[in-house]
């Protein structure tokens, strides 16, 4: 085989108290990745504005250290289509990370499992994040619903219910360069026991609604009260958002991954088109615009 394409969807992380931890795929947008056998070193094209330094692209960074640690000798040209619009916490960098493993794994024949994909995957978020976190690039590489344990890593997925619906907001607001990075900064170093003890048990609710298929308890669980308080500043009318997003009938309502998205948990029956038009207003408030996009969780990552 001289060449590999694969297509990771966007994802949803944190789902409020899950921060690091949890992560969702969504069927909103989808990056692909190419991988050729040609040349020598590493080279990346796109016609769409990602870096083309390797070490700078998540995609690169993934090919990298997968060539270094099987020893690869071939020259190798990473192509890259990207959907995810990137910066907007809807796991961008993540999408053509996951992209990018799962078509070298292909592309050299490797069969490595689930794990073994998410840890090369998790690598790209350096890319943007400045560290790794596996939230994002676990949703992308295996779809559905993910629980990420660490030291040693170990993703657990469960499918989630068919009528679960979410309605995103993507603010139309410049992001600074490492946006991840800039919003991982404003985070607390430590936590009271209390906000702790709060999280946690919205964590359990939420990891329940989605074993017993509970749309309800998975929505009125997204509550967290220390991630998002700390970083809700950086999103323009985020109260605003959340509150009419509410009262248009959402179910749970917080920010998608880093931000500055904000994602409204739903049932099927609820008027997504009342809850984007509401969540719109919200930041209208704050003079601010912004895209909605309704859609569902979606199926992992997987070679074209
Ligand atoms: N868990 C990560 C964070 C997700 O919230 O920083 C980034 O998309």
């Amino acid at each position: 085989m001289k060449n590999v394409s694969a297509r990771a969807p966007s994802s949803t992380a944190n789902l409020g108290p899950g921060f690091d931890v949890f992560g969702l795929a969504l069927d909103a947008y989808y990056d692909e990745v190419q991988i050729t056998k040609q040349g020598r070193g590493i080279t990346i094209e796109s016609s769409d504005s990602v870096p083309l330094e390797p070490e700078k692209n998540s995609a690169g960074l993934v090919v990298r250290e997968m060539a270094k640690k099987f020893k690869i000798k071939d020259g190798l040209l990473i192509k890259i289509k990207k959907g995810v619009p990137a910066g907007f916490g809807m796991g961008s960098s993540a999408a053509s990370a996951a992209a990018a493993a799962i078509a070298f794994n292909a592309l050299f024949d490797l069969g490595l499992d689930p794990n073994s994909l998410v840890k090369f995957a998790g690598i790209g978020e350096k890319a943007s994040a400045g560290s790794i976190h596996y939230d994002n690039v676990s949703a992308s590489v295996l779809g559905g619903f993910v629980i990420v344990r660490t030291d040693p890593l170990d993703v657990i997925k469960i499918d989630p219910p068919k009528d679960l619906v979410l309605c995103v907001a993507i603010p139309k607001i410049n992001v600074p360069k490492k946006k991840t990075q800039v919003s991982r900064g404003v985070l607390p170093q430590q936590v009271k026991l209390s906000d702790y003890v709060k999280n946690l048990a919205n964590a359990s609710a939420i990891t329940t609604g989605f074993i017993n298929k509970d749309v309800e308890l998975i929505g009125h669980s997204i509550k967290d009260i220390i991630v998002e308080p700390a970083r809700k500043h950086l999103i323009p009318g985020f109260d605003m958002v959340k509150t009419n997003a509410l009262k248009a009938g959402a179910l749970g309502v917080t920010i998608s991954g880093a931000g500055p998205s904000v994602i409204s948990f739903t049932s099927k029956s609820a008027d997504h088109k009342k809850i984007c038009k509401a969540m719109e207003k919200g930041f209208a408030s704050a003079d601010t615009k912004c895209t909605t996009v309704i859609c569902r969780p979606s199926k992992g990552a997987f070679v074209l």
